[in-house]
């Protein structure tokens, strides 16, 4: 990877009007690793439309070629994985190196765990201070041998395991990291691996896993008490054609901005709309939003569609802790449309926004209160945000990509300078062109300048 080769930067945005146009975002990000990290393992060659070059996922491709993959691409979002089966896997020459990507990191320990050679894993100063013992411990149970740092963070050292057992793991924060970790180390089991979780998660390795041709069962359960997924172990993957969907995480941003200025009329063309990760249209629906989907389909066993949003003028909501782990990475978006809102937002139960690329709830909650808006963090995990107006100032993004995105889209009444914003490319390459294309205003600056 080629961080410290790259300048710091921030964003300067200027206030802007209603966003008008039709566009598209680029491909998900977690679809976009799983295409990797499933098609390494498989039986020939998985052939990739719509991969995200953002950073995280350039890692996920970096890290399986130093496990003897060869990947052609990507190149306008086109790659080739000419898989290696599922024992080909080879031991790397060096720590693997996972930069930003919790999910990188997180999948790839499951994938890793049952192999039978040693191998590190590395990360950023973000990920370094991420929690790894909710993979760490449930794969420990299955027979992995694997070392975090004190305190449970990365780098990890996994030893080489000759095959791994089966558990029954019911998982005790809403990941589907975790959720991912543990199937994806299923694979390599000896029996039946189930994970229960108690509110549903995005379930695109599920969905992927059973394209491919594993052995996967999925049952809600009774009312209340969510769902499981089992998945045989010693069984092979057969290599497919994937098109990956536009991010509606990356959509995301443009869609809030259009939704609450009046004037408005957004159409982003071909985007995600997996259920377990609506929850961002759900929030701005509730909010008043007006949005609209046509052309529903299936692609690459995902429900895509095109996203029309006509601008209003938003209001505050009470947001259910049910909704949030559909919506986890749109909650920066959500405090910045709750900011220049009517009324009060309340969010509650979104404690795991702590451990993201930064701690989500206190830099939001800084952030908006450099611009003038009354928000403040609350112990139950949410955030209460006095809507009104936003004015100028700086706001520091702490490298986290998110949190750039989120404030450089918002409506904002005078120039609002944004700190470290060189991570917007971990997760959304052209951000910048693309946005100033449908109306806004982000200039790069030097971070020195
Ligand atoms: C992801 C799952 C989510 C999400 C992350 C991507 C994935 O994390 O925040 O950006 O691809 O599985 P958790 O499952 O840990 O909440």
């Amino acid at each position: 990877m080629q961080k410290s080769a790259s300048p710091a930067i921030d964003y300067i945005v200027r206030p802007s009007g209603p966003l008008r146009g039709e566009i598209r975002v680029p491909g998900d990000k977690s679809i976009s690793h799983r295409c990797i990290m499933l098609g390494a393992v498989a039986d020939g060659d998985t052939r990739v439309r719509g991969l995200l070059e953002g950073e995280d996922v350039l890692a996920t491709v970096a890290a399986f070629r130093s496990l003897g993959v060869e990947i052609d691409g990507p190149e306008d979002g086109e790659a080739v994985v000419h898989g290696v089966g599922r024992e080909g896997l080879r031991a790397p020459a060096a720590a693997i190196d996972l930069g930003n990507s919790g999910t990188a990191m997180r999948l790839l320990a499951g994938l890793l765990a049952g192999q039978g050679f040693d191998c590190t894993l590395v990360g950023d100063a973000s990920l370094n201070r991420r929690p790894m013992r909710r993979i760490t411990e449930p794969l420990a149970c299955m027979g992995a041998w694997i070392e975090t740092a004190d305190g449970g963070t990365p780098p990890l050292v996994i030893r080489a395991r000759d095959g791994l057992a089966p558990i029954g793991y019911t998982t005790p924060v809403a990941s589907a990291q975790v959720k991912s970790s543990i199937l994806l180390a299923g694979l390599y089991a000896n029996g039946r691996t189930c994970v229960t979780e108690a509110v549903p998660t995005r379930d695109h390795t599920e969905r992927m896993l059973a394209a491919l041709g594993a052995t996967l069962t999925r049952e809600d359960l009774p009312a209340g008490e969510g769902s499981r997924v089992r998945i045989e172990g010693g069984g092979r993957l057969a290599a497919t054609e994937i098109d990956v969907p536009g991010d509606i995480s990356s959509a995301a941003f443009l869609l809030a901005a259009a939704a609450g200025r009046p004037g408005s009329d957004l159409l982003v063309r071909g985007v995600g709309v997996n259920p377990t990760r609506t929850g961002i249209l759900a929030i701005l629906e509730q909010m008043g939003a007006d949005i609209s989907q046509s052309n529903r389909r299936i692609a690459g066993g995902e429900p895509v569609a095109d996203l029309r949003v006509r601008g209003v003028a938003l209001h505050g909501v009470d947001v259910a802790p049910a909704v949030v782990p559909s919506a986890i990475d749109e909650f920066p978006t959500v405090f910045v449309a709750a900011a220049t809102s009517r009324g009060a937002t309340r969010v509650t139960g979104a404690g795991e926004l702590r451990v993201k690329e930064s701690d989500r709830l206190a830099v939001s909650a800084a952030g908006l209160a450099a611009l003038g808006v009354r928000a403040r963090t609350t112990g139950d995990g949410g955030m209460v945000i006095e809507g009104g107006t936003m004015s100028g100032g700086e706001v520091d993004s702490a490298g986290d990509h998110r949190i750039a995105m989120a404030f450089a889209t918002a409506a904002a009444a005078a120039p609002v300078r944004i700190r470290d914003c060189r991570n917007v490319a971990t997760s959304f390459p052209g951000f910048r062109t693309l946005a100033n294309s449908v109306g806004l205003d982000i200039e790069v600056v030097d971070a020195g300048g």
